[in-house]
């Protein structure tokens, strides 16, 4: 298994260029089930989450032929031949799951194997199951896989989430593409990612209004067609490359960074300390060699503070000059990443779902463990800004995220390498 090895190298400076959402090209791909027509989507991201959902599309009867070294998938769901999302590939990724609404809305019937993913809390799908359910599907449990079968076909509703479910929305507003009648769905996600499917499934004739807002309108179609969408800009990737230079000072430009993907990230850097300007070709981020200021950080759904930034910026504030504390709302068990930062020298003590982390002068390389995909980038932040070398092992959760990371980072001056293990 591949290892990472960081050395802090002082200062960085050059330009970083921000791939496609992997979140939005999960859901996106699936999209193709819901027409027999061909989906190409551009500005796709080389990760092998991107691959794990390639190959459980081509378990299904899918062809997804990915072309210009992965940029460019072109899919195509002519004909459906299997209807179950086997066990082996859906534990690798979660977002296996959002092939359950559009297959359910196409066929009428649709197996799926619940999830595994990164071990970061529990994790369930009652909402996407109540979702569904109320379109008319009937769902059921059993040995590890739901059953689910819309006998008399999908019927628009009024559905209200109990929590605003990133994959349940996207789920729900796939299904709801092609039920019969309108559905409302309130306190609906808001994430870019959602803005962006609903781009793409407009773009194949469906009729959808308040994507960005906490309730979408769907008026379903007889059928979608074919459509070519590119993936909107990865804002958890841009805002990981934001604390790069946070952390061990510098100016880097984010190209096609933008700041409406990120503002209240943005917002609590500057209180950081660190120096953010929008430009032609995206946002520059500068950070004198120095502490950043302490700042509170409370996990919530878009647009509040991403869940998937905490670690990277828990790696930053650990070098702050005092005392941070940072709240996750959103997953019960996502600071697996704090006891490896304190192997490293940092000051930090978890109780439940608050970390108070005290910043220290700086920090030590030290060997240390990657534990799912985000805490693994935290780890190597952290590099950036330690002392000696730091060696991140397991980083095979880096590549479901992240691509070339390694390149980007050492093309704005920084020591990484990977280190190759049978
Ligand atoms: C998506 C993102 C993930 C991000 C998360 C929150 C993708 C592929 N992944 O994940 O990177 O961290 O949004 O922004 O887009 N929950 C339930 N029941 C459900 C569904 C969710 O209790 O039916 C809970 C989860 O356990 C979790 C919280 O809701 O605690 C957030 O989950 P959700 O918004 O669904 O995240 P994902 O779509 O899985």
């Amino acid at each position: 298994m591949d290892s990472i090895r960081v050395k802090g190298n002082g200062a960085l400076r050059g330009q970083i260029p921000i791939a496609g959402a992997k979140n939005a090209c999960l859901a996106l791909m699936p999209a193709t089930l819901l027409s027999d027509e061909p989906l190409t989507l551009t500005n796709a991201p080389r990760l092998s989450d991107i691959k794990t959902m390639a190959q459980l599309l081509g378990s299904l009867g899918a062809e997804v032929a990915s072309m210009q070294g992965g940029q460019v998938l072109a899919l195509s769901s002519h004909d459906l031949s299997n209807l179950t999302a086997d066990y082996d590939i859906v534990r690798k990724m979660r977002a296996s799951n959002l092939v359950l609404g559009p297959l359910l809305a196409r066929a009428g019937r649709a197996v799926v194997s619940l999830p595994g993913g990164c071990a970061i809390g529990a994790r369930p799908m009652d909402i996407h199951i109540t979702g569904l359910e109320a379109l008319g599907a009937e769902i059921e449990l059993k040995e590890g896989y739901l059953h689910a079968v819309a006998p008399r076909g999908l019927k628009g509703a009024v559905i209200e989430q109990r929590f605003a479910s990133v994959g349940a929305t996207e789920n729900v507003v796939m299904a709801a593409t092609l039920a019969k009648g309108t559905t409302v769905l309130k306190n609906a996600a808001r994430e870019p990612e959602i803005v962006d499917l609903v781009k793409c499934l407009r773009a194949m004739g469906a009729e959808i209004e308040g994507e960005g807002t906490g309730t979408i309108t769907i008026q379903g179609v007889d059928r979608l067609h074919g459509a070519t969408h590119a993936v909107v800009t990865d804002r958890i990737e841009l805002g990981t490359y934001m604390i790069a230079p946070a952390i061990a000072g510098g100016e880097v430009e984010l190209l096609g960074g933008r700041r409406a993907l990120l503002a209240s990230f943005c917002d609590k850097l500057e209180e950081a300390g660190v120096e953010i300007a929008e430009t032609d070709k995206g946002l520059r981020v500068s950070h004198a060699t120095g502490r950043v200021a302490p700042v509170n950080v409370r996990t919530e759904v878009f647009p509040g503070f991403p869940t998937d930034l905490q670690a990277q910026m828990m790696a930053l504030l650990c070098t702050a000059h005092g005392t941070s504390v940072l709240e996750e709302t959103i997953f019960e068990n996502r600071f697996m990443h704090a006891p490896e930062l304190v192997r490293m020298g940092a000051g930090i003590e978890v109780h439940g779902g608050h970390a108070t982390v005290r910043g220290v002068e700086k920090l030590k390389g030290a060997p240390v463990m990657a534990t799912d995909l985000r805490a693994s980038v935290s780890l190597i932040l952290a590099g950036l800004a330690a002392e000696g070398e730091t060696l991140v092992r397991r980083v095979y959760h880096l590549d479901r995220g992240y691509e070339r990371l390694e390149e980007k980072l050492a093309a704005v001056g920084a020591e990484v390498e990977r280190v190759r293990e049978e």
